[in-house]
């Protein structure tokens, strides 16, 4: 299997390291505009390998998508990151520039890849992905609900003194403060979380969750790499293993939770296909709610770029 990583920034790096060092790949390309670096990252990830006893080949790649040809997954992390006081959706022209043209080019060298966005406005910049490669919306998807969900497991796991592993739980929505946490759907070693934390602490953690990106731009001046990373990486695994994984993932609606028409995070079961199949939970009248300011804000975005690309 062979994985391309555009962008060889601190995400695209940090995912690109993960997919070698677990082997959830053959080959990794990984490229960039900016010369020299996607090279010399994927070299620095290749001499870790007797290091750390992997032998999937890093390859990098200055702009050059004829290296890319061929592959069945690519992942997009090319794009500005956020600084402290900016918004995510502050990112879309330039953003949106950069995603149409890299999508164009992916396409051009590999017809059949499933494409991963991960730039930010990330349900924006994935609608971008599915206009500029013309895929079926099954093969063009955005990374967010992983990461989002990571942060609320973890935040629990830390405030209930258990492993995060055993925590399973699912956010839906936008990936920005209209996300939609699902208390009601957590579970801790089975055990609905709601037996476990009092109503407070949870509400405290969903806020804490909703704002978590913005939590570490305040710290680092630049957005998050680990954690976004490895989620790229969780996604290009069960698309390359077939593994039939259950995860939020950001996906064009088709009447799906009563939406037409919207890029939006939902469970969904993701396999060798890309979105082998949407997840329709049935919504309480409160969460529905939710959503549906999710829907909308997210709604403007893409008539923001609609407006952009004329
Ligand atoms: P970064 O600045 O470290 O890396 C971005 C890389 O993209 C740079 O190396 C840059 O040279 C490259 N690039 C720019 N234009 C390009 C083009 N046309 N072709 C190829 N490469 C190009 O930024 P970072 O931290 O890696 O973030 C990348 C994007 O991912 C940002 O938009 C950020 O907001 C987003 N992000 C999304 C997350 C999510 O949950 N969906 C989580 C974290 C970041
Ligand atoms: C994050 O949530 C900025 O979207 C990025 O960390």
């Amino acid at each position: 299997m062979k994985v391309t990583v555009v962008g060889a920034g601190n995400v695209g790096a940090t995912c690109a390291d993960v997919l070698a060092y677990r082997e959830i790949a053959n080959e990794v390309v990984l490229l960039d505009i900016k010369e020299g670096v996607a090279e010399g990252k994927s070299l620095d990830i290749w001499q870790k390998a007797p290091i750390n006893l992997y032998d999937t080949r890093t390859v990098g790649s200055t702009n050059d998508y004829s290296k890319t040809a061929g592959s069945d997954v690519v992942v997009i992390t090319s794009g500005l990151p956020r600084k402290p006081g900016m918004s995510r959706d502050d990112l879309i022209e330039t953003n949106a520039g950069i995603v149409k043209s890299v999508t164009e080019n992916v396409i051009k060298h590999s017809p059949e890849a499933i494409i991963i966005v991960v730039s930010n406005p990330l349900d924006v910049m994935t609608y971008q992905a599915h206009l500029s490669s013309g895929m079926h919306r099954n093969k063009v998807m955005g990374m967010a609900g992983i990461l989002d969900t990571a942060r609320y497991r973890a935040f629990l796991a830390e405030a209930l003194n258990v492993s995060p592993k055993d925590i399973q739980a699912v956010l839906m929505g936008g990936h920005g403060d209209t996300m939609v946490p699902l208390p009601r759907y957590t579970t801790v070693g089975g055990i609905p979380v709601t037996e476990l934390i009092e109503a407070d602490k949870l509400d405290a953690i969903v806020e804490r969750t909703k704002k978590g990106g913005g939590e570490l731009v305040k710290l680092m001046g630049t957005s998050a790499w680990y954690a976004p990373g490895s989620a790229a990486a969780q996604m290009v695994e069960a698309i390359v293993r077939d593994q039939r994984r259950v995860f939020p993932v950001c996906v064009k609606l088709e009447g799906e939770y009563g939406i037409e028409g919207t890029y939006l995070g939902v469970p969904v079961i993701l396999g060798k296909n890309g979105i082998e199949r949407i997840i329709e939970l049935d919504l309480n009248d409160d969460e529905k709610a939710l959503l549906t300011t999710s829907d909308g804000h997210v709604k403007e975005v893409m008539a923001v770029l609609d407006r952009l690309n004329g």
